[in-house]
């Protein structure tokens, strides 16, 4: 028998900053599967939450003056914030975990001893780098040009007294689940963490499990200075959730294991490793499946805070429609594929699918209904079935096609389904002409009436299966066409006919204006260009690093005056200049700096820069540059700048600067 139950959870979201589109695309598309589970007459238990531990937090919060709890609160609670865009999304949630919730600390607790007590946890040190913005331990070899790999930000130095969870015993059982089973989709992610964490040289590392150098997380209780590493304390959010080693709850038998856990995909990672060598090592079941869906960026650019590209769900939601945002990222992007947002593509999905397809379709055919029979069908109908069939039939399988596609979590291939549906029916209207029928009502009535009953159950049965993307239009469409709740079930929507012959519609609200696509673009760069500087000091200046370095260890640095002799853009870089320079030896020093954005060449020539010149020379565009130029770096209006440091040209090529 089918498994009546259905068990789904976003990620647990770091409430770091106001957030982005990227981060509701998870939470659409988890409540758009929701909604079809509750359609489909199962029990959801449909879980989100905030991720509100770790040294990114503590940091800002330090940076804005306040405590880490009243910082989170700011972002969770406070107006305009997490809890409220998801109401504003109609993000249909059954539960709402905050890791700072006092069960859950609890919880993580006794989960931490109950590792530490069968073995796999124990306590030595951690020397390696760490990535902050991601709270993630990487090896000197796993990084990527220095630099975390998977956000490709700058990584610290951390050495601590830790503990470490054993992941290395699990490692050939995660091998087997990751390959042999499907746990992980898309499958096309599976190789890449076997290869990458498993089967890489010296195999699946322990991971450090606890931090001492800073105090935001869940206290280790049986050894106090110690924190949680919060990776483990969130990925037990989804059982903490249900009652797992607490008493707020008592959902766990019913629910666990998880049907799905959604997810992005630079996470994948710590739930398709770390998160089942975690429940290995408790003796609990795993969950079904992780599904690793794509990354959306912003006019093919990474979305991101510093960039300014961040693009806000309450300002598209205010001006389209909280149903057409939504529909949009559900209709235009493979789930498990990175997806390009651009301003274009999403007016142009909401006047191509919405404003011509299924709005023109609703309007239409209950406009028609109105003028022709004053918003009642006559009982008496006529049937063509030369003319009717292709229609019908490819409705009657529409529920089929979707449900195996909603299945697969394909929604932009459940939404096709839908749409050539849509697309066909507005062609069944020109290819019976209604408007040529009604001339004659004596002798055509009946078959009018047949053609717009048609139509109307073409309608009710996409808008059945359109609901979990767009609820609240949904219902709208349900209250114009007449369509009232004992036709809008699952069960009826894969049966033609349930829709009483003499249904009455009521032409309502135009439910998807058209918009004019320049006009709106032009209005949306302004309104985006504002709220970037409204929501950016115009200069941000890097914080003073607070590291210190010994005086003998500056002292190896050798800093001089250089004068430029040339300078050139260097072929096939838009970043780089390169500068021949004397630096008083008497023989031309060669420097390439990624300021080409900034500076003409021409302006530079003959100028008096500063150079560290004692590093070893590095090959860029396979050319080799001997030293560094030292810039002034600041933010402007989100966009980094470099400034080159230029000093009194009467100092002479080749003075120490000391
Ligand atoms: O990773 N496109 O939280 P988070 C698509 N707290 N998805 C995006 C995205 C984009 N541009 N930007 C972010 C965390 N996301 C952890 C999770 S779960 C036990 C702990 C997605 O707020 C990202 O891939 O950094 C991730 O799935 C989710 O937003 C939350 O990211």
């Amino acid at each position: 028998m089918e498994n009546k139950r259905f068990y789904i959870t976003t990620p647990i979201y770091y409430p770091s900053s106001r957030f982005h589109i990227g981060q509701a695309y998870c939470t659409v598309a988890t409540d758009a599967m929701a909604r079809y589970k509750r359609l489909t007459g199962c029990e959801v238990m449909f879980l989100t939450g905030t991720d509100e531990h770790g040294q990114k937090i503590e940091n800002k919060a330090r940076e804005a003056g306040i405590t880490p709890q009243q910082f989170v609160d700011s972002i969770v609670t406070a107006p305009g914030g997490v809890l409220a865009l998801w109401k504003l999304m109609n993000i249909s949630y059954d539960r709402f975990i905050r890791t700072t919730d006092g069960y859950h600390v609890s919880a993580i607790q006794k989960i931490f001893k109950k590792i530490y007590d069968n073995g796999d946890i124990y306590k030595g040190s951690y020397k390696g780098k760490y990535c902050t913005p991601c709270e993630s331990f990487w090896t000197e070899s796993q990084l990527k040009d220095g630099k975390c790999p998977d956000c490709g930000r700058e990584v610290v130095d951390a050495e601590e007294e830790a503990y470490f969870f054993r992941a290395s015993k699990y490692a050939d059982r995660v091998r087997d689940l990751l390959l042999n089973t499907d746990f992980l989709e898309p499958r096309s992610r599976v190789n890449e963490m076997v290869n990458n964490f498993i089967d890489c040289e010296g195999g699946l590392q322990d991971l450090c499990v606890s931090r001492t150098s800073f105090t935001w997380g869940v206290p280790v209780d049986f050894d106090p200075g110690h924190v949680v590493y919060v990776w483990l304390d969130a990925l037990f959010n989804y059982m903490t959730a249900l009652g797992y080693q607490n008493d707020q709850y008592d959902d766990l038998e019913k629910f666990w294991p998880a049907d799905v856990h959604f997810l992005g995909k630079e996470i994948v990672r710590f739930h398709a490793i770390y998160w089942p060598a975690f429940l290995m090592s408790l003796n609990l079941p795993l969950p079904k499946k992780v599904y690793g869906h794509g990354w959306l960026n912003f006019n093919g650019d990474k979305m991101s805070k510093s960039k300014g590209n961040v693009v806000d769900p309450y300002l598209l939601s205010e001006r389209y429609g909280v149903d057409a945002l939504r529909f949009f990222l559900l209709r235009t992007f493979p789930f498990g594929s990175d997806g390009n947002f651009t301003n274009e593509l999403l007016i142009q999905t909401i006047n191509v699918d919405l404003a011509n397809d299924l709005g023109n379709l609703v309007s239409r055919t209950t406009a028609m209904a109105e003028k022709y029979f004053g918003g009642a069908l006559p009982a008496d109908q006529r049937e063509d079935a030369g003319l009717d069939e292709s229609l019908i039939s490819l409705v009657s399988g529409l529920r089929d096609r979707y449900e195996a596609q909603m299945e697969k979590f394909q929604f932009q291939n459940a939404l096709e389904e839908i749409f050539k549906v849509i697309q066909r029916a507005n062609k069944y209207i020109d290819e019976n002409a209604p408007w040529a029928l009604a001339k004659d009502m004596e002798a055509n009535g009946a078959r009018l009436a047949r053609v717009l009953y048609n139509l109307l159950e073409t309608v009710r049965v996409c808008t059945i299966l359109l609901t979990p993307f767009m609820p609240e239009s949904c219902g709208k469409i349900f209250d114009q066409t007449g369509a009232d709740s004992g036709c809008q079930s699952w069960e009826s929507a894969a049966r033609w006919g349930a829709l009483p012959a003499g249904v009455t519609v009521r032409k309502g609200e135009n439910l998807f204006p058209r918009i004019d696509m320049a006009k709106e673009l032009e209005e949306l760069d302004r309104i985006m260009e504002e709220a970037k500087k409204a929501a950016l000091p115009a200069v941000e200046i890097e914080p003073q690093a607070e590291e210190t370095v010994d005086f003998d260890t500056f002292c190896k640095s050798d800093f001089r005056a250089v004068k430029v002799k040339d300078c050139q853009r260097v072929k096939k870089s838009d970043k780089l200049l390169r500068f021949t320079l004397d630096d008083g030896t008497g023989t031309d020093r060669q420097i390439l700096s990624g300021i080409a954005k900034w500076y003409a060449p021409e302006d530079l020539m003959g100028k008096t820069l500063v150079a560290i010149v004692n590093l070893p020379p590095r090959k860029m565009m396979g050319l080799e540059s001997c030293g560094m130029l030292i810039s002034a770096v600041h933010t402007e209006h989100g966009e980094e700048r470099l400034n080159l440091l230029m000093v009194d040209d009467r100092i002479p090529a080749g003075a120490k600067l000391c």
